[in-house]
C-alpha cells in the first residue's frame, strides 16, 4: 500500500463545517418536522442579483454561437475581468490588472497559496481563525504536534497563535516570535471585528521590518460600513511589497454556489530561495510562482462565471448588491441587539455579517451548539471550532434571510439564556 501524507493524520477528524453539517443532519433525521434555522456556515440566502443573472444568460447564449463559444480560457482570468477589478477595487492603489488572478473562490486561493513556501516557514494565525489557514498549513507539514497530543491548549505546536480575546478587543498583538507568513482576515471571520488603518499599518510595518509576507483575506470587505476602515491592505503605504490579498464574490454578491474570487499578487512581493540556491538577485517574485502554480494546476474560472462577476461591478450590480448586503447587515444587527438585550457580551455585526457572542454561565461551545439546536432549532457555529481562544464563544451569521432571522431572534429571547 502507498504511504499517505501523514500530515493529514494530524488534522481534526472533520473540517469544522462538515462536522456541523453531520450533527445537523443527525438532528434533522431524528426530528423531521422541526423547522431548523441555519445561521451556522456563512452561506448566503438571497438570490443572485438581476444584473448577474442577465450577464449569465448572455454569456450562456454566446456559447451557442461559433463566434462566442469559449474553450479553455486564460488560467489567470479573462482580461475583461482583471481590468474591471483593477479599476473598481484598486483605483489609485497601484494594482495592475496582471497582478490580479481570477479563481473559483478565496477559500481555494488562500488554502493553496501556502504551497509557494518552504515547509519550514513559520506561520502566524490569529486565534480564533478561519480553519482553512491552520488546516492547509497542517496538511503541508507546518503544524507540528496535533491537538490530541497537546490537549492542554488545543494548539498545533508548529503554528504561532495570536490570541484575539475580549481582553484585547479581538485585535491581535504583533507576534513575539518572528513568523515568515502572517494570515490576517479583516473584517474578521469569526469575530466580526475590523482593524483601523493605524492598526493595519502596524502589521505592514512589522512585515516590512521582519521580512514577513501577509496573506490578507478581505472576503468580507463589502460589509464595512464604518468610514475609514481599510477595505484593502493596499490602502496602507508599503503593503504592495509585503502583502497578497484575497477577495471573494461569495458573500457580497451571492456567489457561494457560482464560485468566483481573486488573489492579488503584486509583482513587488518576493520570497527567497533556500540558502545556496539563489537566482540572479537572490529573491524570487511570488507573482511568477503563483502564475506557474495556477497554469499548472488550474484551468481557470468559467467564462460565464467571469461575465457574471464582471456584472457585479456595473452600476446596477453595485446598487443591487448594496441592497442585499444591507439586508444581511440588518439581520446581523437584529442578532447582535438580541444578545445585548439578553445581557450577553457580543462583538461583530457592525462591519461584518458575523456576530460573536460570549456564552453565558461558562458553558462550552459545543454544549451551547447542542442546546440551541435541540431547544430552539437554531444552527450556529461553536467558537471552539475556530481555535482555542474561541472556547466559550459562539458565532451566528446575518446571512439567514429576514424572516428566519426574526424568528431565530424570537426563539432566542424565549430561551431565557
Ligand atoms: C464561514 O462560515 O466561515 C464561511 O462561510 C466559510 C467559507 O467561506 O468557506
Amino acid at each position: 500500500m502507498a504511504i499517505v501524507n501523514t500530515h493529514y493524520l494530524n488534522l481534526p477528524g472533520n473540517y469544522l463545517f462538515s462536522e456541523i453539517a453531520k450533527r445537523v443532519q443527525t438532528h434533522a433525521a431524528a426530528h423531521p418536522d422541526a423547522k431548523l434555522i441555519r445561521l451556522g456556515i456563512g452561506d448566503v440566502t438571497s438570490p443572485l442579483p438581476p444584473s448577474v443573472i442577465a450577464a449569465l444568460h448572455r454569456a450562456v447564449d454566446e456559447q451557442a454561437t461559433a463566434e462566442g463559444f469559449r474553450g479553455y480560457g486564460p488560467e489567470q482570468g479573462y482580461p475583461f475581468l482583471r481590468e474591471t477589478v483593477a479599476a473598481s477595487c484598486y483605483h489609485g492603489l497601484g494594482i495592475q490588472p496582471d497582478e490580479i488572478f481570477i479563481s473559483d473562490g478565496a477559500k481555494c486561493d488562500i488554502g493553496n497559496f501556502q504551497e509557494l513556501f518552504a515547509t519550514d516557514c513559520r506561520v502566524a494565525i490569529t486565534d480564533p481563525v478561519y480553519p482553512v489557514y491552520a488546516d492547509s498549513n497542517v496538511m503541508a507539514g507546518r503544524g507540528g504536534a496535533m491537538p490530541p497530543e497537546s490537549p492542554e491548549n488545543g494548539r498545533f505546536s508548529g503554528l504561532i497563535y495570536l490570541p484575539c480575546t475580549a481582553e484585547n478587543a479581538f485585535v491581535p498583538s504583533l507576534p513575539e516570535k518572528r513568523p515568515d507568513l502572517i494570515y490576517l482576515c479583516y473584517p474578521n471571520n469569526p469575530t466580526g471585528t475590523v482593524l483601523t488603518k493605524e492598526e493595519l499599518a502596524q502589521w505592514v510595518a512589522y512585515a516590512r521590518e521582519h521580512e514577513c509576507i501577509i496573506f490578507f483575506d478581505a472576503a468580507y470587505e463589502a460589509f464595512i460600513h464604518t468610514p475609514d476602515i481599510p477595505r484593502s491592505i493596499y490602502e496602507i503605504d508599503g503593503a504592495r511589497d509585503v502583502a497578497v490579498e484575497f477577495r471573494s464574490y461569495s458573500k457580497g454578491a451571492g456567489f457561494t454556489g457560482l464560485r468566483c474570487g481573486f488573489a492579488v499578487v503584486p509583482k513587488t512581493v518576493y520570497g527567497r530561495p533556500a540558502a545556496g540556491k539563489g537566482g540572479k538577485s537572490g529573491s524570487i517574485a511570488l507573482h511568477g510562482l503563483w502564475n506557474r502554480r495556477q497554469t499548472t494546476k488550474y484551468n481557470g474560472c468559467p467564462y460565464i462565471v467571469q461575465r457574471a462577476a464582471e456584472a457585479v461591478h456595473s452600476p446596477e450590480g453595485q446598487r443591487e448588491t448594496r441592497v442585499v448586503i444591507a439586508e444581511y447587515m440588518d439581520n446581523a444587527g437584529l442578532i447582535r441587539r438580541c444578545f445585548e438585550d439578553l445581557g450577553m457580551s457580543v462583538a461583530g455585526g457592525i462591519d461584518a455579517p458575523y456576530v460573536w457572542v460570549r456564552i453565558p454561565r461558562g458553558m462550552d461551545s459545543w454544549t451551547f451548539f447542542d442546546l440551541l439546536l435541540q431547544r430552539a432549532g437554531i444552527v450556529g457555529t461553536p467558537g471552539s471550532g475556530f481555535g482555542p481562544s474561541g472556547r466559550g464563544y459562539f458565532r451566528l451569521t446575518g446571512f439567514g434571510g429576514r424572516e428566519n432571522t426574526r424568528e431565530a431572534v424570537e426563539r432566542l429571547r424565549r430561551l431565557s439564556l
